[in-house]
This record gives structure tokens, C-alpha cells and sequence, in this order.
């Protein structure tokens, strides 16, 4: 993640290939998530409902821009984008088997951010 003491720390000097664009792409994404996973701490850590409204747009925000930046790295690597989807395949059949099996889908559980911090 960058240094907000150092201006130039992000600049590239020069235009990147596809494949340098792709790796610039997985750190932006990589911010993004570290984005996501401090608004929703800072959602969880309070009660205000102003607070946690405007967190939780922020928050949610961040998630589209992981959207735009997969669907971009789709658009740039195809080959990565087959990938993409052979993950996404391998849940959705997994889930269907759940289903057909008449087991529910678990929900998500297990610890959240809030009650991992020591008070
Ligand atoms: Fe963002």
C-alpha cells in the first residue's frame, strides 16, 4: 500500500504492457479490499446510524470498484477471465449440489471483525 509520505510512490515512469497492467490491477484490487475490510470495522465499532449509513455506502462502493476492476482485467486477459470463471462455475455447481442434496446453504458464520478486536 502506498506511503502518504512519499507523493511519488505510485507514479509509473512509463506506459505499461498488458501483463504489468494486469499485476497494477491485482494491488488496486488488493487496496480495495483492505478498503473494505476498515469501513466495515469502522461500521461494526459504532452505533451512530449516521455513521454507519455513510460507512456502509463507502463500503459498498469500494465493492463496485472490485467489480470495475475485475470486468477490467476480463477485458485485458482473457485467459484470466476463463479462470474467472471456471471459479465461478466450480461454486455455482457445488451450490446446486447442495441444493439437489436438500442440505440448506450454510450461512456465513464465524467470526466477525467487530469481535476479533481486544477490548
Ligand atoms: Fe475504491
Amino acid at each position: 500500500m502506498p506511503s502518504f509520505g512519499n507523493p511519488f510512490q505510485g507514479n509509473v515512469n512509463r506506459k505499461m504492457s498488458n501483463a504489468e497492467l494486469m499485476q497494477a490491477l491485482r494491488l488496486d484490487i488488493a487496496g480495495e479490499l483492505e478498503a473494505i475490510f476498515l469501513y466495515e470495522a469502522h461500521y461494526l465499532s459504532t452505533d451512530d446510524p449516521a455513521a454507519k449509513a455513510v460507512l456502509a455506502d463507502i463500503r459498498d462502493e469500494e465493492k463496485a470498484h472490485i467489480g470495475e476492476l475485475i470486468t477490467l482485467m476480463r477485458y485485458l486477459d482473457p485467459r484470466e477471465a476463463e479462470l474467472f470463471l471456471d471459479g465461478e462455475g466450480e461454486v455455482k455447481e457445488l451450490l446446486e449440489k447442495l441444493k439437489l442434496a436438500g442440505e440448506p446453504i450454510p450461512p456465513a458464520a464465524g467470526p466477525t471483525v467487530g469481535n476479533l478486536v481486544q477490548e
